[in-house]
């Protein structure tokens, strides 16, 4: 019998190496090297590579029909609007979230509204019971929605080939396999070699493919680099198990912008768009509470209202905690040493507890001022004026500094009903006030304090 070679692979790059070593060279990952079988180089696995070889010619690009103009909308505006107005045809999606955040109850729920055509939704995780008990919970079934267990991939596209559907849904990416290569599924060959041929249908057969794939604890997606480079579209589901609220966020869209954003509640009958979120989210505050503050904030390219919430108390041990749920620690220990700087507050000595109502993750600098006013109002104790909220970016010297698209967070405050905006006095092309909101300029943190206490 021949001696079967094998090659040590990177889980997380892709990388090879003929020997096993504890640190990538190339991602700088440690532990991530797994031994995999050799698969020879034919000509047939590498012609699988990318887009089919067929025999083709250059010709002028005018001469092309431009597929822009053929989406098939979803159903569903969250994800049509995150998809850039619905699919394109024979375009790869991969759709990657936290275990249980609700990606196999957004696709079923999509098959399952979807009326273009026949849909085969194949599905290595769970078994067509388990998918129909699901399934009745969401809504009513219809004749076109097509389930196949299966994590062969070769069988996958012989289905595919049967059914000829309009839209395929694979669930998930982690766990087929092609019996062409050794390796146990999940590994990056496998899936690489997997969503190879995934690939090949959507291209070849102009059916748009969606896939989902888990995220590794450290919360990039499983698997190699090479898969997020071999797709059309990557969408992010995000959110907190333990909240309703999920966020759906393009990371990557060859057919559209990647500052689009899908608002969810998730709710015993699925997943439901939230029309307005920042109703919903600024909803459950109380007014006469200390530690709590609004920020207008903007999330891609939708503003959103929402409530930062501070203890701030004294340290019961000799070193005080700072925690941050939805918002960067470290942004809070910076804020926290400007507020001690520059403002005079001597916070070395408490604990400050930050959360983000919600469940929401939130990078937007533009929450700073409302961070800081909500830790000021708690460590005083007094409660913030409940017609105010806040937007602008801290600066080191405490200096307040503008923030992009301030018009649409403004719109959106008006909206809401709040009488008084804090931004930075350096903001350009505003106005003193909107319908019944003034926009009230700030230049130092030192402001915030003499303006709100
Ligand atoms: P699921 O889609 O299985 O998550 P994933 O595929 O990302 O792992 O959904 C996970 C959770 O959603 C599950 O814990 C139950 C909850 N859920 C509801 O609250 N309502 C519903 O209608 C459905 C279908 C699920
Ligand atoms: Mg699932």
């Amino acid at each position: 019998m021949a001696k079967v070679k094998t090659k040590y692979v990177c889980q997380s790059c892709g990388a090879t190496a003929a020997k096993w070593i504890g640190k990538c060279p190339s991602c700088n990952e440690w532990n991530t090297y797994v031994e995999e079988s050799v698969q020879p180089d034919t000509r047939q696995t590498r012609r699988r590579a990318m887009i089919p070889v067929t025999q083709q010619k250059a010709a002028p690009l005018q001469s092309f029909e431009s597929s822009s103009g053929v989406r098939t909308p979803v159903d569903d505006q969250e994800l049509d609007r995150v998809l850039g107005g619905g699919l394109v045809p024979g375009s790869l999606i991969l759709c990657g979230g936290e275990p249980g955040i609700g990606k196999s109850t957004l696709l079923l729920q999509t098959a399952m509204r979807f009326s273009g055509g026949n849909v085969l939704y194949v599905s290595g995780e769970e078994s067509p019971e388990q998918i129909k008990m699901r399934a009745e919970r969401i809504g009513p079934l219809k004749d076109s929605l097509y389930v196949l267990p299966e994590t062969n991939v070769k069988i996958i596209a012989e289905q595919a080939e049967e059914l000829n559907p309009s839209l395929i849904i694979v669930d998930s990416i982690q766990t087929l396999f092609t019996p062409e290569i050794e390796s146990s599924p999940g590994s990056v060959s496998q899936i690489r070699e997997t969503a190879a041929d995934l690939l090949t249908i959507a291209k070849t057969k102009h059916i748009p493919v969606f896939l989902i794939g888990h995220i590794t604890k450290e919360g990039s997606l499983a698997g190699p680099k090479v898969l997020e480079h071999m797709v059309d579209v990557v969408l992010q589901f995000e959110g907190d198990r333990f909240h309703a609220f999920r966020i759906l966020r393009t990371v990557k869209n060859r057919f559209g912008s990647t500052h689009e954003l899908g608002i969810y509640e998730m709710n015993s009958n699925g997943l439901q768009p939230v029309l307005n979120p920042s109703a919903v989210l600024i909803g459950e505050k109380d007014p006469s509470l200390s530690g709590s503050a609004i920020a207008a904030s903007l999330e891609g390219m939708r503003p959103l209202l929402l409530e930062i919430q501070a203890l701030v108390s004294t340290a019961v041990y000799g070193t005080p905690q700072r925690s941050a749920t939805g918002y960067n620690t470290r942004r809070l220990n910076m804020l926290l040493a400007v507020l001690e700087k520059r403002c005079g507050f001597k916070l070395g000595m408490k604990d400050v507890f930050l959360n983000i109502a919600g469940g929401l993750r939130i990078e937007d600098p533009a929450i700073d001022l409302a961070v800081v006013a909500a830790c000021l109002s708690s460590s005083l104790d007094i409660a913030l004026p409940s017609d105010t909220v806040f937007a602008g970016e801290i600066g080191l010297s405490g200096e307040i500094r503008p923030v992009s698209r301030i018009e649409q967070r403004i719109s959106e405050a008006e909206k809401m009903g709040f009488k008084r905006m804090l931004v930075s006095s350096y903001t350009r092309n505003v106005k003193d006030s909107y319908g019944n909101l003034k926009v009230v300029g700030v230049e130092k943190v030192a402001d915030i304090h003499r303006l709100l206490f």
